[in-house]
């Protein structure tokens, strides 16, 4: 490689010195990628487009804008309207709330009484897309006018990566879930303070980066110091945190680590619905065997204590 030691160095240094050279260059490409903010940016949509996202003509919307009512989109140089996602969200609950008859179809939040569904995408087999697939269901379950909350439960932090975050230049210290569910009373936040609004409108995110390590560390050390009791227990603080931001989200998404560790555990326990991705390959297969076979031992545990 093209690194030079400027003196005898040791592995660790070595190395450290190869990953803020790898880390200098994803920055410098996310600048070129993303100018002028090297930040990402979501597509206006047309008309036809919003049309189809809401499931009414293009004619009506034309005739909004004519009136002046709800958004007035931006027009090209040929005339064409284009919106963008808030724009397309405003017209969803205007319209809902003009024509009652569709309003669920037009604006589908949910309503009074239902509850927040949380799904964890989990598999302990790596690459098996669980990035990929959490990364575009948020984007699609958005584009319907959902709320959703992206949580980014793995310290390799793939998932901030693709919505512009660079974990180790973007992502400080206590500004995980990890901050959200820690042991420690005096460094704990509420959730609140590490959600970040995305450059999708209505997607929210809980960004990730190697501090969530540490939940791995400490809960052994938590149970056997009994700090992990009642709502803290280590498999409920995740759903316990949850609970705090259910008024603002219709549902979450949970990118897990590939490993059955104490923070897929607590995804597990929080979930409404699990989302298990693999490769139509035999070995792929028979992994997530093992993951199901490994889930279910680990629930039957959790399960009797909950019942003792
Ligand atoms: N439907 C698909 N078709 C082709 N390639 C895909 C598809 N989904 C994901 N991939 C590719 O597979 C690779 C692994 O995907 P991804 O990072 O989402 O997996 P993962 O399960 O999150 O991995 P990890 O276990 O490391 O977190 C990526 O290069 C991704 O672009
Ligand atoms: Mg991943």
């Amino acid at each position: 490689m093209l690194l030079a030691a400027e003196h005898d160095e040791t592995s660790a240094e070595k190395i450290a010195r190869h990953s803020d050279l790898l880390s200098r260059q994803l920055q410098s490409l996310r600048e070129k990628m993303y100018p002028p903010e090297a930040q990402k940016k979501l597509k206006t949509f047309s008309s036809r487009e919003v049309a189809g996202l809401l499931g009414v003509a293009e004619s009506s919307l034309r005739q909004l804008s004519l009136n002046g009512e709800a958004v007035i989109p931006e027009r090209l140089e040929n005339g064409r309207r284009i919106y963008t996602l808030p724009q397309i969200n405003e017209l969803r609950r205007y319209l809902a709330e003009k024509r009652p008859a569709d309003a669920l179809r037009l604006d589908p939040r949910r309503r009074h009484g239902e509850k927040m569904q949380v799904l964890a995408v989990a598999n302990f087999k790596g690459g098996s897309a669980k990035t990929t697939t959490t990364v575009h269901l948020a984007h699609y379950l958005a584009l319907q006018g959902l709320r959703v909350l992206a949580i980014d439960l793995d310290p390799q932090a793939s998932l901030s990566a693709m919505f512009g975050y660079q974990p180790e230049f973007d992502v400080d210290e206590n500004q995980t879930l990890y901050a959200a569910i820690r042991y420690d009373d005096e460094e704990r936040v509420p959730l609140s303070h590490v959600i970040r609004k995305t450059y999708f409108d209505g997607l929210d995110l809980v960004p990730g980066n190697l501090e969530l390590m540490e939940y791995e560390h400490e809960t052994p050390q938590a149970i056997a110091q009994g700090l992990s009791r009642g709502d803290g227990m280590f498999f409920r603080r995740m759903a316990t945190v949850l609970k705090e931001v259910e008024d603002d989200y219709d549902v979450v998404l949970i990118d897990a680590p590939p490993q059955l560790g104490y923070l897929t555990l607590g995804a597990l326990y929080a979930a409404t619905g699990i989302v298990i991705t693999v490769h139509p390959a035999m070995l792929d297969v028979s992994s997530m065997n093992q993951f199901l076979s490994m889930t279910s031992e680990l629930l039957a545990v959790i399960e009797e204590l909950e019942a003792a």
